[in-house]
């Protein structure tokens, strides 16, 4: 097949997701490390422009939902520019975003103009304090404030992800009788080994299995399935519905043989999985020729490259032929 982006198992790709920065409001210690993560210069990052033409070849190659990430998306202040050049350059897909929902309040309005469709927000805690621990800061009313502005702006379902943590677990009831009551439908995720400082042990893993236990003392919960066969949550109906709880359980009932993404750095590579460390170099590409120089600067137009669409396509789709069949992560456990 040559207008699609396929992998050797099979598996076609319809989910786009794109990294915008690596800068972050919070300091989650299941994702990084205090200090932050390592700048990256301001010219390696791709600019709205480009964003929009690789976001363009992907719609052509069958991608149907294209969803913004970090780090923080909403670090960067040309974030509604990113949503306005996508949604320019692929108008039939669904946009969201995955963010911790700080600031949002005061961007909404002009990302949902944009064409933002909708919102993930990750919240591990309704408790101050332990938010608190979790994430090193003290912002859990400014991520509250944020979740209801994109309530209040329609941006319908919100989501919300709460990666399992001994801590998580305390609080897990209570998260969910908050998102049901507010209207969010709250997904737990089994953590992986994402962090920087690698303190991931699966011996020590908060599995789906003791997440059920605990909601299950004090809620009502029926197995409902998937959204769709390749989404990455298994919901529960909560006392009976229409609210629901989802749990990712993304290692011990691992789901990449499902897989439909690709994804796309901050800096413009192709990683075709999670744990993949292919690096196949688009933004390369879209700078090769004359179009170097000031192609750096957010928000300035990036007049097209050397490369042509055939190539990137190329270079994307071989990216894709080396997708991992698997994590792995499961391997050797108890
Ligand atoms: P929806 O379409 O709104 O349901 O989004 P989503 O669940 O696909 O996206 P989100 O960014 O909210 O991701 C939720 C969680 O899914 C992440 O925290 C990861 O734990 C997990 N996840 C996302 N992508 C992958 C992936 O490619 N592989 C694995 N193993 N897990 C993933
Ligand atoms: N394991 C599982 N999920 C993680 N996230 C961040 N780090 C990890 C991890 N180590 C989640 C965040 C966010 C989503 C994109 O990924 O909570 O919601
Ligand atoms: Fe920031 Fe998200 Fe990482 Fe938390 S999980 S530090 S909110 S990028």
């Amino acid at each position: 097949d040559t207008d699609a982006l396929v992998d050797r198992y099979g598996r076609v790709a319809h989910d786009l997701r794109v990294s915008v920065t690596e800068k972050c409001s919070l300091r989650c210690t299941y994702c990084m490390p205090a200090e932050g993560l390592p700048a990256i210069p301001r010219d390696d990052l791709l600019t709205p422009a480009e964003i929009g033409r690789l976001v363009g070849i992907g719609y052509r190659l069958g991608i149907r939902d294209v969803r913004f990430t970090g780090g923080e998306p909403l670090m960067r202040p040309d974030l509604a520019e990113i949503v306005r050049r996508s949604r320019a350059a692929a108008p039939g897909v669904r946009i969201s975003m995955t963010t911790n929902a700080i600031g949002l309040d005061k961007r909404v309005g002009e990302l949902v103009d944009a064409g933002l469709d909708r919102v993930n927000v990750s919240l591990d805690s309704i408790d101050r304090r332990h938010f608190a621990e979790l994430t090193r800061r003290d912002r859990l009313p400014q991520v509250l404030a944020g979740i209801r502005a994109a309530l209040d702006a329609g941006l319908s379902p919100v989501k919300l992800n709460a990666v399992l943590m001994p801590e998580t677990l305390a609080g897990a009831a209570d998260l969910l009788a908050w998102a049901v009551e507010h209207g969010c439908r709250l997904r737990f995720i089994e953590q992986m080994p994402l962090d920087a400082d690698q303190n991931w042990d699966r011996a020590q893993l908060v599995s789906a299995e003791r997440l059920l236990d605990v909601l299950g003392e004090r809620f009502d919960l029926t197995p409902v399935g998937r959204e769709d066969p390749s989404a990455p949550a298994e919901e529960w109906a909560v006392d009976g519905g229409p609210a629901t709880v989802g749990i990712i359980a993304s290692v011990t009932r691992s789901f990449c043989g499902d897989c439909d993404r690709t994804r796309l750095t901050a800096e413009g590579t192709v990683r075709s999985c999670l744990f993949g460390n292919e690096e196949v170099d688009l933004r390369a590409l879209l700078r090769s020729g004359g179009a170097t120089g000031s192609a750096g600067a957010p928000g300035t137009h990036v007049p097209d490259g050397g490369a042509s669409d055939a190539q990137i396509v190329a270079a994307w789709q071989a990216a894709m032929w080396a997708k991992p069949f698997a994590h792995g992560l499961d391997r050797g456990a108890p």
